[in-house]
């Protein structure tokens, strides 16, 4: 045999080897960094989800401060939680405050360029992911989510996790989201938006279903 035919002999055993590597290896980069598509296992740009910019909803529809309501972003590749549970679709709420705040939560995510006074917010629970809720009359939080009592400057709306009774101040100054009572480690996790006429246009997703 010459030493030209057993080159070629090494290079063909080596592919099927190549080839395991690589069935064994995507798994694991798609585990470390399951928001990328299939075939980008080599991917180390910042996850982002992907997507794509998303109609969610009207201005319109917040005429007037605590003005809300609840919708779905659809992601395009899913995100995993540490239960192994597959996010596909994002509960969000989209509320006006009542006064501009700037979008900028304390892990740095900014959710609007420059100062608004409307919010959207991810529902997933950062406790342990259950889907909080937006509720009016903080009143119903005393009722009905652990018998917190608000101080006097909080006593608006509030969100309230109905597992383990977090509870989340929308319009917490200079951290929008924040947690104000409960095991939640931080506060709710912001979408990325724009304000396109009167479009509410999703544009992103801070990522990470739970704390
Ligand atoms: S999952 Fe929301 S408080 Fe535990």
């Amino acid at each position: 045999m010459t030493v030209g035919r057993r080159r070629l002999l090494k290079v063909l055993t080596a592919i099927p080897v190549l080839g395991g590597l690589v069935a064994v290896l995507s798994p694991l980069f798609r585990f470390l960094k399951p928001n990328d598509g299939p075939w980008q296992i080599f991917t180390i740009k910042p996850d982002l989800p992907k997507g794509g910019a998303q109609v969610v909803g009207k201005t319109t529809a917040l005429a007037k401060p605590w003005d809300f309501f609840y919708f779905t972003y659809v992601q395009k590749f899913v995100q995993y939680d540490p239960t192994g549970y597959k996010a596909a679709n994002i509960a969000g709420v989209a509320v006006r405050l009542p006064k501009k705040v700037k979008f900028e939560n304390a892990s740095g995510f900014v959710g609007y360029k420059g100062e608004t006074d409307i919010a959207l917010f991810q529902r997933i629970c950062p406790h342990l992911g259950c889907i909080f809720n937006f509720i009016p009359d903080f009143h119903e939080i005393t009722a009905g989510y652990g018998g917190y009592v608000p101080p006097e400057f909080e006593k608006h709306a509030l969100m309230g996790c109905p597992c383990h009774l977090s509870i989340y101040d929308p319009a917490f100054p200079n951290d929008p989201g924040n947690v104000i009572s409960g095991p939640a480690p931080r506060g709710a996790r912001y979408f990325e938006f724009e304000i396109r006429g009167e479009d509410i246009v999703v544009t992103g997703a801070e990522l990470g279903g739970i704390a």
